[in-house]
C-alpha cells in the first residue's frame, strides 16, 4: 500500500481559534497542515501571511506545514515563509517570472519544493523541472475558495502525471486539492494521487476524527 498523506486546508477552519483548530485535526488523525496563502491579485480573495505561519509554530505545531502559494510574485514571500517554519512550499507557475529559480530557493532555504496546476494547466510546465520538484499538486478546483466541487477531469490529468512520476524513478509526492471527500478520496487514490488536501469536508463536519477514520478506511479498501 502507498503512503497516504491527508492534509487538512485550515482555510475552512475557525479562524478565530487557528491554533486549537489545529491541534484538533492533527488529533484527529492527519499528518500534514495544509496552508493556503491567498493575495486577492493572483486569486480573487485574501487569507494568511508568514506570521499566521510563525504565529502556530510558535504555539506548538510541530507536523509538516504545507504552504500552498496563490500568490504573484512569489519569489519575495519565499524567504519569509521559510523563515516562518513552512516544511514544504508550492506556487502555480504562472505566478513566478523564473520557475527554475523560484524552486531552488525553496529548496535552498531548506524547504521541500512542489508546482500546483490549473484544472486547465498542461503538466507540460513539468518537463524540465522534474528534477527539482519533491510535490506536483494538481488543483481540482480553480483556486480562490474552499468548498467547491471536483472537477472530474483532474481524475485523467492525475493518470498522466503518475506515469511522469512513474517514469521518472523520482521520489515526487502526487497531491490533489479542492472537492476532496471521503466518497472520491478512493476513486482520486486509484487515478493516482498519494497527498490529499481536504478543507470543507474535514471542518465541517461535526466529528473530525470521525471522517478522517472514514476517509483512512476508503483508502485502504
Ligand atoms: C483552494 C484551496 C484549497 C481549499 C480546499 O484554492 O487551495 O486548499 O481550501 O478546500 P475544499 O476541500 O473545501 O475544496
Ligand atoms: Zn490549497
Amino acid at each position: 500500500m502507498r503512503d497516504f498523506i491527508i492534509a487538512p486546508s485550515i482555510l475552512s477552519a475557525d479562524f478565530a481559534r487557528l491554533g486549537e483548530e489545529v491541534e484538533n485535526v492533527l488529533a484527529a488523525g492527519t499528518d500534514w497542515v495544509h496552508f493556503d496563502v491567498m493575495d486577492n491579485h493572483y486569486v480573487p480573495n485574501l487569507t494568511l501571511g508568514p506570521m499566521v505561519c510563525k504565529a502556530l509554530r510558535k504555539f506548538g505545531v510541530t507536523a509538516p506545514i504545507d504552504v500552498h502559494l496563490m500568490v504573484s510574485p512569489v519569489d519575495r514571500i519565499i524567504g519569509d515563509f521559510i523563515e516562518a517554519g513552512a516544511s514544504m512550499i508550492t506556487f502555480h507557475p504562472e505566478a513566478s517570472e523564473h520557475i527554475d529559480r523560484s524552486l531552488q530557493l525553496i529548496r535552498e532555504g531548506g524547504c521541500q519544493a512542489g508546482l500546483v496546476l490549473n484544472p486547465a494547466t498542461s503538466p507540460d510546465v513539468l518537463e524540465y523541472v522534474m528534477d527539482k520538484l519533491d510535490m506536483i499538486l494538481l488543483m481540482s478546483v480553480n483556486p480562490g475558495f474552499g468548498g467547491q466541487k471536483f472537477i472530474p477531469s483532474t481524475l485523467k490529468k492525475l493518470c498522466r502525471v503518475r506515469k511522469l512520476i512513474d517514469d521518472s524513478g523520482l521520489n515526487i509526492r502526487l497531491q490533489v486539492d479542492g472537492g476532496v471527500t471521503a466518497n472520491n478520496i478512493r476513486q482520486i487514490a486509484e487515478a493516482g494521487a498519494d497527498t490529499f488536501v481536504a478543507g470543507s469536508a474535514i471542518f465541517g463536519a461535526e466529528n473530525y476524527q470521525h471522517v478522517v477514520s472514514q476517509m483512512r478506511s476508503e483508502l485502504a479498501e
